[in-house]
């Protein structure tokens, strides 16, 4: 029997290039070797977004629009919508029910999302109970399927660490070993920092969108930082300090591409504003095929719901033998 994978993201909108890189690309292989299965965690999007819910609807659709374009193949692996399994929900109450309050309050992404919304929102934003169930429904997607492992970037390492958790917990308290401890699968590409130089994010304006066009790509590419210390196309270029751009190409070009920018670079032969020229018409490149396949998409709405919906379906009947286990184990009446 296959191995089986699940895993998630928040409907955050139209996705970037470190979605792309650092999730959804080793998904798409990954789909290959084991059974698969990929939500859309709009539960998890109310554990900090309850009160801005005007565009969650939107916000999945085109969270699924992103993943179709970039080969997640709906046929080969259940695509679908946490909030359409409740399943999910009720697995979730059980879970909750067996994990001290003390492993949700030491788990350090948790602590972090805290943090940020009271940078956010003030000093006296409150933490909703659901926020401090983060950790314990993410535990119910993964364990809702029973998976083997979840590829994930490595934020999410520490939640899975508590997934382990509870389901060792879980097998014990039961005396059964029903639950596998599902393992983190990393992706092995480096990070892509934004254009700023920072972590690329969404509201830190600094991202490329897989769902730019070739244009809007290739001005952004003209923002990248690039060598600080040099002013001038003839001034000596240092790559390895090119904090940005060149960073992109170590990404994006082949081996022999960049050999060159950096040997033009380095004698001062190539300007920078040329380097991001050429660095623009890569990238875009590389993106076109999931570009065309995403325009189709946007135009075929409906067929990305019934993906959805289809795949929910799916998802229930596993989810449906998973729970009838669960509470014969608990011994619910
Ligand atoms: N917490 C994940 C993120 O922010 C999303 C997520 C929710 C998830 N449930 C999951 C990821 C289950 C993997 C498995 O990206």
């Amino acid at each position: 029997m296959k191995e089986r994978i699940v895993s998630g993201m928040r409907p955050t909108g139209k996705l970037h290039l470190g979605h792309y890189l650092g999730v959804i690309q080793n998904w798409v292989e990954l789909q290959h070797k084991y059974e698969s299965f990929f939500f859309v965690a709009d539960w998890h999007a109310l554990t900090t977004k309850y009160d801005k819910t005007e565009n969650l609807k939107n916000d999945v659709i085109d969270v699924a629009i992103d993943w179709l374009a970039s080969g997640i193949d709906p046929e080969i692996s259940t695509i679908y919508v946490q909030s359409l399994v409740p399943e999910i929900a009720e697995l979730n109450i059980y879970l909750g029910m067996v994990t001290p309050q003390n492993w949700v309050e030491r788990d350090p992404t948790l602590k972090d999302m805290a943090k940020i919304l009271r940078s956010k929102e003030g000093q006296n934003s409150q933490i909703s109970y659901g926020l401090m169930g983060y950790p314990v429904l993410m535990s119910a997607d993964i364990m809702m399927m029973n998976a083997t492992h979840v590829p994930v970037g490595i934020d999410q390492v520490a939640h899975i660490e508590i997934t382990r958790d509870i389901a060792r917990r879980f097998n014990n308290l039961y005396k059964e070993e029903f639950f596998n401890e599902p393992k983190p699968i990393l992706n092995h590409c480096s990070l892509i920092c934004g254009l700023d130089g920072n972590k690329m994010g969404k509201s830190f304006q600094n991202d490329i969108k897989i769902s730019d066009t070739e244009e809007i790509t290739a001005k952004k590419i003209m923002t990248a930082i690039t060598d600080r210390s040099r002013l001038r196309k003839t001034d000596l270029g240092h790559p390895d300090e090119c904090e940005v751009a060149f960073k992109y190409w170590q990404i994006f070009g082949n081996e022999e591409q960049i050999a060159q920018i950096r040997c033009e670079c380095e004698k001062g032969e190539r300007g920078c504003a040329d380097c991001k020229r050429q660095l623009g018409a890569v990238i875009n490149e590389r993106f076109a095929e999931i570009r065309e396949k995403r325009r189709y998409y946007e135009s075929h709405i409906d067929e990305v719901k019934d993906i959805l919906n289809d795949g929910s379906k799916r998802a229930r009947v596993e989810a449906q033998k998973v729970l009838n286990e669960v509470k014969r184990l608990v011994r619910m009446y």
